[in-house]
């Protein structure tokens, strides 16, 4: 059956129309004519996958990553940079629109480097072969290399196998210096790890949470700034981007004195405030972040600083009129509507809000916009090559 792709949905598919109904297909782009193969059928829709490009979109380019077609990890690679910031502009103005925010973002600021930038990696060992998932199915996908990883992440997958894991995960972090740390879960002994440290460079192996050798935690720097993260901590993925972000953070924060940071991670955006903020109080449910945060404020000189390890929903009652500014970067699910509301009631001036989710951005954005109005709306493309985008929004009290 062939499909002529005639728009794109949010999640980086074509679509077309097959028997009168929408079909969502994978790695296509509006012009073009593929024959599908149906994966799904629903009682408004089909999902298919290419099985031949019949005539290719002048949109088209050649993805450089031979797993493309089939891995569940990239989107976007079939097309131009410059076409997939434009996508990823339109997505988010069609998620607004959809909000009822009226409101067009303009600004997407670009990743210094579209390959190579990911300083995290995680794979699946199935049956000791190294994979991803293909999309949609979740088939099991042997992979050597990853475009988006960086080096010292491809040169360790080299030797992975090494470790003898026969079914497991294993993630490899790595940081300004391509130092690795290896976290590994999986049932056995790993093997072989003394000639992997000897062989690159290693700071830490955890297995099953337990340290195995040498460090817990890796040290990064971005702009100025040097940080503690643990191994399960979080930490952005693209320095490039994470140092556009801090600067934007710095520049937001100018007029600000009492600053929260919920979801606070590491500390990163609290220590990424301008040097005039006299108080940051930062909230974080990751027990080891908030040690890596308490550390991370005497290592970067920032003495006022204070963070507390708590679920941010048990202490809303945080969020005074003592705060004139809140910073808001949580989780994919966005922010619980108690702490919306909360963040109303105190009437807190400035909301800085970061999202990696644009829909639960829209979401809690419908839920201010009656007290508040957007100031500032940039997109920061933390994650070429993928449907997804990283939003940086200022909103203002409208009444102060
Ligand atoms: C997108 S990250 C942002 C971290 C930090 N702002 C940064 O830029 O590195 C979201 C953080 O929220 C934390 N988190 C998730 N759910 C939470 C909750 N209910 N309460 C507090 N923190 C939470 C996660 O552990 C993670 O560190």
């Amino acid at each position: 059956m062939n499909v002529e792709i005639i728009k794109m949905d949010n999640l980086g598919r074509g679509i077309g129309y097959l028997n009168n109904k929408i079909i969502f297909v994978p790695k296509t782009v509006p012009g073009d004519i593929v024959e599908v193969e149906i994966t799904k059928e629903k009682k408004n829709y089909y999902e298919g996958k290419i099985t031949e490009i019949i005539t290719p979109s002048k949109k088209r380019i050649k993805p450089i990553c031979p797993y493309f077609a089939k891995c569940g990890g990239c989107d976007l690679m079939h097309i131009s940079l410059s076409e997939a910031l434009s996508y990823k502009l339109d997505k988010v103005n069609a998620i607004l629109r959809k909000n009822k925010i009226s409101y067009e973002v303009k600004n997407i600021i670009k990743s210094q480097e579209q390959y190579h930038y990911r300083n995290k990696l995680t794979v699946k060992i199935i049956n000791n072969e190294i994979c991803f998932y293909e999309p949609e199915t979740h088939s099991p996908l042997k992979i050597a290399y990853c475009y988006l990883a960086s080096e010292p992440i491809n040169n360790l997958l080299k030797d992975l196998n090494k470790l003898n894991i026969k079914n497991g995960t294993v993630t490899i972090r790595t940081n300004y210096k391509g130092e690795i740390l290896l976290i590994c879960e999986s049932e056995g002994a790993l093997e072989n790890t003394e000639w992997l440290i000897h062989n690159y460079p290693l700071v830490g192996i955890i297995h099953n949470g337990n340290s195995l050798y040498g460090e817990n935690y890796l040290m990064d720097q971005i702009n100025d700034y040097l940080f503690k993260i643990s191994y399960d901590s979080f930490f952005q993925v693209n320095p490039y981007i994470c140092s556009e972000l801090f600067n934007l953070i710095n520049d937001y924060t100018k007029d600000s004195k009492e600053v929260l940071d919920f979801y606070s991670g590491v500390g990163t955006l609290s220590i990424a405030t301008n040097k005039n903020v006299q108080k940051t109080l930062g909230v974080e449910i990751v027990a080891n972040a908030v040690k890596d945060a308490n550390l991370n404020k005497v290592i970067n000189k920032r003495d006022n600083l204070e963070f507390i390890a708590s679920d941010t929903s048990k202490v809303k009652e945080k969020i005074t009129s003592y705060f004139d500014t809140i910073i808001l970067d949580p989780p994919r699910s966005g922010v619980k509507e108690e702490i919306i509301n909360q963040i109303k009631e105190e009437k807190i001036k400035k909301i800085i809000y970061v999202s990696c989710n644009p829909h639960t951005l829209g979401r809690d954005l419908n839920l201010l916009l009656d007290e508040y109005e957007i100031k500032e709306f940039i997109l920061l493309d933390m994650f070429p090559n993928t449907e997804h985008v990283e939003s940086f929004c200022v909103l203002k009290m409208r009444y102060k």
